[in-house]
Formats: structure tokens, C-alpha cells, sequence
């Protein structure tokens, strides 16, 4: 595993299938700093290598995920230099990161740390998660998805709301708007994150890359290119070795084995 400094990193679950990232800056509620992202991306993009994980699972700790891109650092940047050298570039490369990632959302998800939950793939909320998109407080918009995640996964009315406002939102809310799927007790949050990311991990792992690939696709083109798309890559399964394998175990009454081939 990469050497990290703001983020902890380990392999979890009954088989070290689960990549686990944990933001540790706790003093500065978990602010995303520039080098944190640069870390988290540089794990992801490990786990993306390494063939015994499935999934990963990002959380914070269980007052607050995170309170956003770390203000102090931002606060004297200019408009040439960042638009230039965008300096928020290692975000993107978490949006190409070919496995599932699961947010485990406690306490405050606010700024980036919301957009960073809607960059993962699945959100999953402690009862007492507060969302918000606070940017417009500080003198700036989000920059990292907000307006875009909003309206995408939730709508124009939520998305206008909560980048307008800066009102802060409830996990049953942000439920109900769609960026979140389901809401645990805070103290079970992270084991049921965990679990999930296991049962994602005894899947095929390239069925699994296809599924979060043509998902994604859905977000970024239209019903009749997505579903074009989408037949293609089913059309592509029939090349592999685990619909050979998946189909006959079904065919013999036994459990398949998966070679991710
Ligand atoms: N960046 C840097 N430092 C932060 C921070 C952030 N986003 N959020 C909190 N901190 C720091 C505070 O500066 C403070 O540090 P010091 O003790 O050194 O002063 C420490 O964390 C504790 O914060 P507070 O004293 O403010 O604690 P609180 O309980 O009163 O409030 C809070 C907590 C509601 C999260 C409040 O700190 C807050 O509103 N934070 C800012 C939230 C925000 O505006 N986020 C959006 C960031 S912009 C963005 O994310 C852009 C983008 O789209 C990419």
C-alpha cells in the first residue's frame, strides 16, 4: 500500500477482500486537503492493481465524515494558477477508478466531503449524517460535482436547494433526494459498508467492472445509448470464462467459481 500520512489504509473483511480508506485529519473535521485526495486516489488506484480486492469502502470517523476541501489552503489561490494547473485534478482520477467504492457517510458530509460521497459509487449513511453544500457561505460554488451530483442523482429543485442555501440536509433527506441508498445506526455504519463491499467482492470481478462501467454510463449519455451500450457489454460477457462458469454451475445445481477471467 502507498505510505499515507492523512488517511489510514488497510484491507478488511473475513478474507482482506475490502480496501478500507479512513480519513484521519479528526482536529481538522477530516478537511480534504490536497495531498489527502492525492492519497486516497493513489490507494484507490492501488486496489484497482491489486487482484485479491473487490471493493473499498471510504469513511471518516463517526462525528464527521468531512467538512469539505480544506479552506486554509485555498483560501489565497488565484484564478490563472488554478485554472492553469487545476489543482483539483486528483479528484478526477478517483471518478476513473474501476472498482466499486462505497461511502460510509457519519456526521458532517459537507462540501467536497458530499461531492466526494457522490463520486463513490454506493452512499451509505450513519442516522445522524448532515449533508450540505456550504460553498456559497465562504464566497465560492462547489467544485468537485456538487451542482452536477445534485441534479443528477437527486434533481434540479434538491440541487438548487442545497447549493443556493447552504441549508444543511438529514441522511432520511438526502435518502429520499436519491444520493443516498441506505441508513444505518451510526456505530453499524462501517461493518455494514464492509459487509456489502465483501458481497460485492465474491462476485466476478470483470462482471463486476462491466456493471459499474455501464451504470456510469447511464449519468453521461442517453437512454438509447446507454441501453446500445449497455447490450454491448452484455453481448461482451458471453467472451468470458465466468459466464461459461456461472451458467453451467447453474445448470448443475452448485455454487460458482469465480476466475474474473
Ligand atoms: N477546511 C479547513 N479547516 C476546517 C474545515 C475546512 N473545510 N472545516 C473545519 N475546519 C477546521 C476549523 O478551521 C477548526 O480549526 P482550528 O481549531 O485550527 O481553528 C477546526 O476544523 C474545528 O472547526 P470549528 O471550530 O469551526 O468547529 P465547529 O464545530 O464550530 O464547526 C463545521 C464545524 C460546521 C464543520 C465548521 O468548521 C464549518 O462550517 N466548516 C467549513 C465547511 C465548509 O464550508 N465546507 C466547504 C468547503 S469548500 C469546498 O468543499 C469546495 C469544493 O467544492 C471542492
Amino acid at each position: 500500500l502507498p505510505r499515507c500520512e492523512m488517511i489510514k489504509t488497510e484491507k478488511v473483511g473475513e478474507k482482506s477482500n475490502v480496501g478500507l480508506i479512513t480519513f484521519n485529519r479528526p482536529r481538522q473535521f477530516n478537511a480534504l486537503c490536497l495531498q489527502l485526495i492525492k492519497e486516497v486516489a493513489d490507494t484507490l488506484e492501488h486496489f484497482d492493481n491489486d487482484e485479491t480486492v473487490g471493493a473499498t469502502v471510504i469513511t471518516g470517523n463517526e462525528k464527521h465524515f468531512s467538512a469539505g476541501a480544506d479552506i486554509k489552503e485555498m483560501a489565497g489561490k488565484e484564478f490563472a494558477a488554478s485554472y492553469k494547473k487545476d489543482f483539483l485534478v486528483d479528484w478526477d482520477r478517483i471518478r476513473t477508478v474501476k472498482k466499486p467504492i462505497i461511502a460510509a457517510v457519519n456526521g458532517y458530509a459537507f462540501g467536497g466531503g458530499n461531492e466526494l460521497s457522490m463520486i463513490c459509487d454506493i452512499v451509505y449513511a450513519g442516522e445522524k449524517a448532515v449533508f450540505s453544500q456550504p460553498e456559497i457561505n465562504i464566497g465560492t460554488i462547489p467544485g468537485a460535482g456538487g451542482t452536477q451530483g445534485w441534479s443528477r442523482f437527486g434533481s434540479k429543485s434538491w440541487a438548487m436547494e442545497v447549493c443556493l442555501t447552504g441549508n444543511r440536509f438529514t441522511a432520511q433527506e438526502a435518502q429520499m433526494a436519491g444520493i443516498v441508498s441506505r441508513i444505518f445506526p451510526p456505530k453499524e455504519l462501517v461493518s455494514e459498508a464492509i459487509k456489502l463491499g465483501e458481497k460485492i467482492s465474491s462476485k466476478s470481478p470483470i462482471l463486476i467492472q462491466m456493471i459499474k462501467e455501464a451504470v456510469k454510463v447511464a449519468y453521461e449519455t442517453n437512454m438509447q445509448q446507454g441501453l446500445q451500450y449497455e447490450r454491448r457489454l452484455f453481448h461482451s460477457t458471453f467472451a468470458t470464462n465466468d459466464q461459461k462458469e456461472g451458467m453451467t454451475a447453474f445448470a448443475q445445481k452448485r455454487k460458482p467459481n469465480w476466475t474474473g477471467n
